[in-house]
């Protein structure tokens, strides 16, 4: 099919269809006011494509999720590495071993801050959001590398990805340290990205903490999972930001604020919040359910559903079976675990969820590896933040290079009031 045809009154117009790769199909309405005077009216974007991209698939009715084509489930192999999803995602292709070993090298050459931007930190209060800290430290780094506000120099943009993602960690930890009035601990070169970062999270002058292979591969997992997932709010935020040509420290940084929300990145910290409190014994799983189904509640079984996935999560599947084997390698048993997975058995077998399509989503079991890994609750969404560094840089470049890119600037439907005269105040009642 070429074309769709769209009756509007006396008027019959014609639009383009476009078929995508793996089958969707669009229409496109680029000429849609232009012919008819008409806008489409779609809040929250549900029925609307923003773009064209070719760097994630996802099929929500069947539960497929693709970087650049490769299936996510094939990246949950032993030895699972972030940096190399981070390579695949921003330049398109697996990297070679040379191209990786020479990536890492810049990860490393750009793993330190600026001193000054250490005492950057001594800023916040103990009890700062660590998201809030990230996004204002991700966005400080556009003062400390002015050169890299323009990627115009051949290389630029390589060298502004590296640092940030070198330095998003860095950030992370260094902030948790100063919230916990622990010694900043500086990056250890010969340690891999995980590895180190672990490092600058745990270790202390007279106690270094060397990560276990275990609990490597699972920070591994987790991040490369969360790599990227095509037009989500935060990604889409980032493009919205860098479509003005707003530089790339300031784009991801908003980035940060819009996934810090607990209906999109926040929701992996809400999760464990509502496990603790089933397991305090303030609600029974069943009650939870309940609530979850009690429009009044307000209440919502965080973790569970999602704007596209109309399936199970294919990253919450693989977190489910990564749950099992690290806390039985780490000889952990949490209670919150047998406790969502209550939850899970009673959601999938309840009509409300069955029939709304809920299912888990990546933030359902994520948190209980990283509690078992350590990472502290209020850093949750700041994990988040690091596996997903890579898609939002990926997606801004994308949208720069795309010829014609233009500005985003939506419309809107006025329903305020019509036109009336100001009225001077002395003869206001
Ligand atoms: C992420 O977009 C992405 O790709 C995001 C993400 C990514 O990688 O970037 O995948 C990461 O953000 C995952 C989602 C994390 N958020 C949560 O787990 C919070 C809990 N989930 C919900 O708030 C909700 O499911 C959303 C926000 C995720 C999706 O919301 P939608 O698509 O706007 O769905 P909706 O609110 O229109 O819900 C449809 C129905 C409603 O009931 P009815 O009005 O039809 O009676 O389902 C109900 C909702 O009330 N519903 C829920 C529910 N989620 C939806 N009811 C109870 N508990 C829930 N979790």
């Amino acid at each position: 099919m070429e074309k769709a045809t769209l009756t509007i009154g006396e008027q019959v117009i014609e639009l383009p269809v476009i078929i995508g790769t793996e089958g969707e199909k669009d229409i496109d309405i680029q000429q849609l006011r232009a012919k008819t005077g008409f806008i489409t009216y779609d809040p929250g974007y549900g029925n609307t494509g923003s773009c064209s991209s070719a760097i994630t698939f996802i099929d929500g009715e069947v539960g497929i999720l693709r970087y650049r084509g490769i299936p996510i489930e094939q990246f949950d192999r032993p030895n699972p590495d972030f940096i190399e999803v981070v390579f695949l995602v921003i330049f398109g292709h697996l990297p070679t071993r040379n191209e990786l070993s020479e990536f890492k090298n810049m990860l490393r050459e750009n793993e330190h801050l600026h001193e000054s931007m250490k005492h950057h930190f001594e800023g916040f209060p103990p009890y700062a959001p660590p998201m809030a800290s990230l996004s204002a430290m991700i966005n400080a780094m556009s003062c400390f590398h002015p050169e890299l506000l323009k990627l115009d120099e051949e290389g630029s943009f390589e060298e502004a990805s590296a640092r940030l993602i070198s330095k998003i960690r860095t950030i992370a930890a260094y902030s948790y340290r100063h919230s916990k009035g622990l010694p900043l601990m500086y990056p250890q070169p010969d340690y891999e990205y995980c590895a180190n970062f672990l490092h600058m999270m745990f270790s202390l002058p007279n106690k270094p903490y060397k990560a276990s292979k275990e609990i490597e591969d699972a920070m591994n997992l987790i991040f490369l999972l969360h790599a990227d997932h095509e037009q989500n709010c935060s990604t889409s935020t980032v493009r919205m930001v860098g479509s003005s040509q707003a530089n790339l420290f300031a784009s991801c940084a908003s980035g940060v604020c819009a996934l810090w929300g607990p209906l999109h990145g926040g929701a992996n910290l809400a999760v464990i919040e509502m496990l603790e409190e089933i397991h305090k014994g303030g609600l029974s799983p069943e009650k939870c359910i309940e609530m979850a189904k009690d429009k009044d509640s307000k209440f919502r079984l965080m973790g569970f559903g999602h704007r596209v996935y109309k399936n199970y999560d294919p990253r919450a599947r693989i977190l489910k079976k990564a749950c099992d084997k690290v806390l039985d390698k780490l000889g952990i048993k949490d209670p919150l675990l047998d406790i969502a997975r209550k939850l899970e058995e009673l959601a999938l077998k309840d009509s409300y969820f069955v029939e709304r399509k809920l299912y888990p989503n990546v933030d359902f079991y994520s948190g209980i590896i990283m509690r078992a890994i350590g990472i502290p609750t209020e850093m949750f969404p700041v994990m988040f933040s690091i596996g997903r560094l890579p898609g939002w840089i990926a997606q801004w470049k994308e949208q720069n290079e795309m010829p014609g890119a233009k500005i985003s600037r939506p419309r809107q439907i006025y329903i305020g009031e019509t036109i009336h005269n100001y009225i001077p105040i002395e003869d206001r009642k």
